[in-house]
């Protein structure tokens, strides 16, 4: 009896043991997690019924069959049933993004936040309340606006000579913008609904840069929504203990892909552009197995990118970094320089080909041979000191690791 007895009382304690270790770790996952979610309830996804992106897009349609609201997707969205919107994708507080198809293409059909002080176009083209509504075919009304929409760009873009650097007049600009559509008559609704759009300088960007390889194709928009490519974001590459890397060669012909972007990014129809969001839910693969940087808010000119680098004061150069392009700061004068010390290459390097926050890259887990002749490459390109890059080394880096990418690529 004693026996049993001394037998049967340390499993049941172990028992006891057990869940209430069980209870404790619980509790504390619960605590971790609630705190993490308070430090990043800024940039927490929010849920699409949150952000009552539903009753937007019901809206739009409300809006559009009452005349209020106008774009070249308008009629396939809310009419004829051409646009299909599908699952509500992504949502931070500032993005909406759908999936759908338009015309057999699959796209995303997404909006983003709002700037907050946005000129009115009646105000614009002095347009009074006594007015009549503006009608069609009011040819000064539309010539006005045409110029308007010129002059938003160029000052969107810092670009003031847009007309010798694109070889580009008024009325191009609008067809560009309008692209893939013909340009016909154009309503109030769609006068006034592309100028909020534009507004957000990203559509701009698309569409003035839709002949690059690198920039996913646009489809068109219905007020402040519009339809792009959609492709397989790079985030969906991303591997953990619990799901495998994708096929090495897919992972190969990425990053060859990211390669050939940083050059294409060196010369586009803007000059030099200066990509500072570089991670892997900003790119994506499209169909044809193109990359395509599919945000490009943080993607800027030269230019643009040297009045933004000037602008603050600082006491060192931690403070002269916007996102991830970075400038050093004169500590003399307590001004950042317009100087840029990063390179796309590099970032890239560093943050899709490496690691991002933790997360492996592109080309970790690689078979064994290439990681031998990858790594010290790799690690020089997105090596954070000795910025910027000596002449040369951008296109010294290029083309070695484009040689031992394309020589894998071939033996796989
Ligand atoms: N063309 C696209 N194809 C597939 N997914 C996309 C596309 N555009 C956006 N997304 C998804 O929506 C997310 C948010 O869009 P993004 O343009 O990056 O907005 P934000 O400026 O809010 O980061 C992306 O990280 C991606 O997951
Ligand atoms: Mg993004």
């Amino acid at each position: 009896m004693r026996f049993i007895w001394k037998r049967k009382l340390p499993r049941r304690r172990r028992l006891l043991c057990f869940t209430l270790l069980a209870i404790l770790i619980y509790i504390f996952y619960q605590i971790v997690i609630s705190f993490n979610d308070e430090n990043i309830e800024f940039d927490r996804q929010w849920t699409c019924e949150e952000l009552k992106a539903r009753d937007r897009l019901a809206e739009l349609c409300k809006d559009f069959i009452n005349g209020n609201t106008g774009g070249n997707l308008c009629h396939d969205l809310c009419t004829s049933g051409e646009l299909v919107v599908q699952d509500c994708l992504a949502h931070k507080n500032t993005t909406v993004v759908f999936s759908g198809t338009w015309r057999r293409n699959d796209v995303v059909f997404k909006t983003k936040r709002r700037p907050h002080h946005v000129e009115k176009l009646e105000d614009l083209l002095s347009i009074g309340v006594s007015d009549d509504e503006p009608t069609a075919g009011d040819e000064k009304l539309f010539k006005n606006f045409v110029l308007r929409v010129f002059e938003h760009v160029q000052n969107e873009l810092s670009f003031f000579r847009l007309k010798d650097i694109l070889n580009i007049s008024e009325q191009r600009v609008l067809e560009v913008l309008w692209h893939p559509h013909p340009l016909g008559e154009l309503t109030w609704a769609d006068m006034s609904s592309l100028w909020l759009l534009i507004q957000r300088d990203e559509f701009i960007k698309l569409q003035l840069l839709k002949e690059m390889r690198h920039i996913p194709r646009v489809y068109g928009f219905c007020g402040s929504f519009y339809a792009v490519e959609k492709v397989e974001t790079l985030e969906e590459f991303s591997f953990t203990p619990f799901k495998r890397p994708m096929p090495w060669k897919k992972r190969l012909n990425a990053a060859l892909n990211f390669l050939d972007l940083s050059e294409e990014f060196t010369k586009t129809p803007l000059g030099q552009l200066h990509h500072c969001d570089i991670q892997p839910g900003n790119f994506g693969v499209a169909k044809d197995k193109r990359v395509v940087a599919l945000d490009i808010d943080s993607v800027f000119a030269t230019k643009q990118m040297e009045d933004f680098l000037e602008q603050p004061t600082c006491e060192s150069n931690k403070q002269c970094d916007f996102f991830d392009c970075m400038s050093a700061c004169n500590t003399t004068e307590h001004k950042c320089s317009r100087k840029i010390l990063t390179n796309n290459l590099q970032i890239i390097c560093r943050d899709i080909l490496l690691s991002h926050w933790g997360q492996p890259g592109l080309l970790q887990r690689a078979p064994i041979h290439a990681q031998n002749k990858l790594s010290p490459v790799l690690s020089d390109c997105a090596s954070d000191t000795m910025l910027p890059w000596k002449p040369g080394k951008i296109e010294r880096i290029y083309r070695k690791l484009k040689k031992i990418l394309s020589e894998e690529l071939e033996s796989n």
